[in-house]
């Protein structure tokens, strides 16, 4: 069957993202999720909202491992349905619910961790940011794995990958710093992982539809064409006590 791929938020990239069936879709995927968090002090008393939370991987398995308290929120009902799914079929009692990063319906100071794995680069980022200060608790922890370009492009190129990922901007590793700051944030540490490659490296699985598989021709092309630019990091930031 050849569905037509029905554009929404604006990027054939999400869309396609969220018709694949993936598992996850972040660089460095689960392996660095597990690394980073690994670092942190995670407990059962621990409160971690995962914006933009996709098909649910990284919740579930914060709730699996650390037997932490999860919520996920994302905008997308078809992500929203697969991660209810996939709570349910592994027995986790994760809170997975649709809505916005930029406006949440959370009270202020109510989360110890807010990750956000390749979901900041593709909505307003001023207003996300200052949303994600406002619901998390003083001390609290932002670990944000976005999208990082390495140097200034042409306004042609800058065009062509906005476009196609649905990024309202590119935006650089002071650029990031300098949004984070904004927001509240006055501890941030950057890290480079070694295990991100520049591309998102998805497993899918099934049969790729011919309109899905367009979509995933031109994400490689893009990546490998600029491969030396599209770069990712590692935000780890902390709101003082
Ligand atoms: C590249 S995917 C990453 C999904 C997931 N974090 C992962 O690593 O697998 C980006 C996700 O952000 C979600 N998203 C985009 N804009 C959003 C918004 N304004 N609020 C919440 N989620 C959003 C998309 O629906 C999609 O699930």
């Amino acid at each position: 069957m050849n569905k037509k791929v029905v554009i929404i938020q604006n990027s054939k990239y999400l869309d396609f993202l969220s018709k694949l069936g993936i598992e996850g879709a972040h660089p460095g995927g689960i392996n660095l999720t597990k690394e980073i968090f690994n670092r942190e002090n995670i407990n059962r008393t621990s409160h971690i909202l995962d914006v933009g939370c996709g098909t649910g991987q990284t919740a579930a398995y914060l709730a699996h491992k650390y037997g932490a308290k999860v919520t996920g929120i994302d905008i997308n009902p078809t992500m929203v349905e697969k991660a209810k799914r996939r709570m349910k079929k592994s027995h986790l009692s994760v809170n997975i619910i649709q809505g916005s990063v930029e406006k949440m319906p959370f009270p202020d100071h109510h989360f110890d961790f807010i990750v956000s794995e390749s979901v900041l680069s593709f909505v307003n980022k001023p207003s996300a940011l200052k949303e994600i200060y406002r619901v998390l608790k003083n001390g609290g922890r932002l670990i944000a794995i976005e999208q990082t370009i390495t140097q200034s492009l042409k306004e042609k190129a800058v065009n062509e990958i906005k476009q196609f990922y649905g990024f309202p901007s590119l935006t650089k590793e002071e650029e990031w710093v300098a949004l984070i700051k904004e927001a509240g944030f006055e501890e941030i540490r950057i890290e480079k992982s070694i295990s991100i490659k520049s591309a998102t490296n998805f497993n899918y699985s099934g049969e790729i539809e011919p309109d899905l598989y367009e979509i995933l021709e031109k994400h490689y092309d893009l990546t490998f064409k600029y491969q030396e630019i599209l770069g990712y990091r590692i935000y780890l930031c902390t709101k003082k006590i």
